[in-house]
């Protein structure tokens, strides 16, 4: 939610600007802007309504001058429409200081009204410019940028990753952070600033993370972290596992494509160095060792497809390790009061890392006494840091807004999770875990088989249906989750209506939906496990066709029951049954994109989302 990128340098500041925000625009896009201290020490901004295209083409037509140092903003609206005047860069001290946030401040309404009352005027309907104004005010008081900022951070409530530069202090900018992200970019002779590393990439994979209430100055030659009271903070540096190329669409016509593409490499990446001698090795847990033995329950907590795949976790955590779990929305847990207690592992699942929602439970369920755990995709994030223990998916970048790899990597993590937990309860046997690991490790090469053979026929499907107001998905069990992902990548990127429901509740409401011609995905089970839900599942599809639906199967190959009820099989590769809905997304990923593509909608920036959710 908003994209923020800071630079100091001999470079040029336009050129790093543009580029990081473009890597930063899935964050938000529906307005940018820079602001440049030019060589004559002229601070010169430039900030339009739209994607960053138009801000580039605007900057082409009629350029300013380049300069040292300077900030750039993407932004996701909240407080105020999608305006030129609303964008940011924010002016402060008389147009001498310029200021981008991310974040919301909450208490921005009596912080204006203060303004307004000593005579401000306000130029825009954001919070960001009650901060800008506010910062000015301290610089014209301290003629100091750092104690200017230092000065206003603890008035402000909320969330907030503030940039701010100002003309007298060319070769500067300072930046703070309070439950919104922040990564310093450390070059040689130039520094950098992001709201993920993506944001400079290009120009150094050297890294380092700041911390909650902390403030951070950057000069080309040297870096300043501060905690809110201006005590020194040594800040932990990191290398970027990841270089630029991974974040480029190189040559596809989309990130989404790309990420589908990648989905294999997704789930072998995560595996990787965590199978040692048929056993789940997995060092990051270390901080928890003592208390995985005695936990009586877990909760997942997560948003949106994060916690579809924290509905899987849920199923293999159950059957593998015996534990108690529940799944819950993030945004959910912490206003029902939860029963917690230091044998409860709070498990959060979030590709960013930086979801404001998740962010509060974590931090809800840590001051309750439980145990934390995150399963994160971004280095360097808060929810790890904020967490008693991370896991990592190695994903890479997922810049396509709606998340593909991130979904099954998340759900490997969780399954290397279960078979530890069953390890460390002493409640599989040797053969059990080797079993289950080798099916993990069966899975990359499986998905790039599916990706492989379904993408074309997917493609002519959702060619079709263009004009298709409504698609239902079904499943039973494991492809429960797998129905609310298919129809949650459909409404978000082809904006039509579409649902994903229990195979087994149709018949207690939904089934009045059914009629002619209305398109229903099912997930079908695997008919090879004995008390396979497969022939229920098939009961479910003779019922809807019944009632004139048309039906698009997504069943295991060699499964022939299902043929004569289904106008179109989608085959996936034999697989056990907790690891076969991480091949039966696939095909749902692919329709998603393939059907907004056919619709001639943006695939990888949905209108009206952002990809890093930060405010709750
Ligand atoms: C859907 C999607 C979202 C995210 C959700 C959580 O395609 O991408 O539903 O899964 O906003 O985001 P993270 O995983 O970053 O916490």
């Amino acid at each position: 939610m908003c994209g923020i990128v800071g630079y100091v340098g001999p470079g040029s500041s336009i050129d790093v600007l543009l580029g990081g925000l473009k890597r930063l625009e899935y964050r938000g896009y529906d307005s940018a802007g820079v602001a440049i201290l030019d060589e004559s020490g002229e601070l010169a901004t430039r900030k339009r309504a739209g994607k960053l295209s138009v801000l580039t083409d605007d900057l082409q037509e009629a350029p300013i001058a380049d300069g040292r140092t300077g900030i750039g903003h993407t932004r996701w609206a909240t407080h105020g429409g999608p305006t030129d005047g609303n964008a940011h860069p924010h002016l402060g001290d008389g147009g001498r200081l310029a200021l981008i946030h991310n974040g919301i401040i909450e208490n921005f309404a009596e912080l204006k009204q203060e303004l307004l009352d000593a005579g401000e005027a306000f130029e825009s309907e954001t919070d960001t410019e009650v901060a800008a104004l506010l910062v000015g005010r301290a610089y014209r008081e301290t003629g100091d940028l750092q104690a200017a900022l230092r000065s206003v951070v603890n008035r402000l409530d909320g969330a907030f990753t503030l940039l701010v530069m100002h003309r007298d202090e060319p070769g500067v900018v300072v930046g703070a952070r309070r439950n919104s992200p922040l990564v310093i970019g450390l070059g040689d002779g130039e520094n950098f600033l992001g709201s993920d590393v993506a944001a400079f990439v290009e120009h150094t994979r050297r890294a380092m993370e700041i911390g909650q209430d902390q403030l951070v100055a950057i000069r080309p030659d040297s870096v300043e972290v501060t905690d809110f009271a201006g005590a020194p903070v040594e800040a932990k540096e990191f290398e970027v596992a990841w270089d630029a190329s991974a974040a480029e669409k190189g040559g596809w016509p989309s990130f989404m494509k790309k990420e589908i593409s990648e989905e294999p490499d997704a789930v072998a990446n995560t595996l990787r160095g965590r199978i040692v001698d048929g056993a789940v090795v997995l060092p990051e847990l270390e901080p928890l060792a003592g208390a995985l033995a005695d936990i009586d329950r877990i909760i997942v907590i997560a948003c949106g497809t994060a916690s579809y795949a924290g509905m899987l976790g849920k199923y293999a955590i159950e059957a593998w390790a015996r534990v108690p779990v529940d799944v819950e929305l993030s945004h959910e847990f912490r206003y029902r009061d939860p029963v917690l207690t230091s044998r409860t592992l709070v498990v959060s699942v979030s590709q960013s890392g930086e979801t404001m929602d998740t962010l509060m439970a974590v931090k809800y369920a840590r001051e309750a006494g439980a145990r934390t755990l995150s399963i994160c995709n971004a280095q360097g994030a808060t929810i790890p840091r904020e967490s008693d223990a991370v896991l990592y998916t190695h994903a890479g970048p997922e810049v396509a807004v709606a998340s593909t790899k991130a979904f099954v990597a998340q759900a490997t993590a969780l399954y290397l999770l279960a078979l530890h937990l069953a390890e460390v309860r002493g409640v599989s046997t040797e053969e059990q875990a080797a079993e289950r690991l080798e099916e993990l490790q069966a899975l990359p090469e499986k998905l790039a088989a599916v990706v492989e053979s379904s993408s074309a026929r997917i493609a002519e499907l959702a060619g079709w249906m263009g004009d298709t107001q409504s698609v239902l998905f079904l499943g039973r069990h494991v492809g429960y989750p797998i129905a609310l992902e298919g129809a949650l990548k459909l409404k978000e990127l082809a904006y039509i209506h579409a649902e994903g429901f229990a195979a087994g509740e149709l018949k207690h409401g939904p089934i009045a939906l059914i009629e002619p011609g209305q398109v229903v995905f099912v997930v079908v089970p695997s008919p090879r496990e004995p008390s396979s839900l497969h022939p229920k599942v098939v009961s479910n599809i003779q019922e809807i066709r019944a009632r004139g639906a048309r039906v698009i199967a997504i069943a295991e190959l060699g499964d022939v029951a299902v043929v004569p009820f289904a106008d179109e099989v989608i085959r996936i590769p034999l697989a056990a049954p907790l690891v076969e809905p991480l091949l039966a997304v696939v095909p749902l990923h692919i329709f998603g994109m393939e059907l907004a593509a056919a619709k001639g909608l943006d695939v990888d920036q949905p209108r009206n989302l952002a990809k890093s959710v930060t405010v709750e």
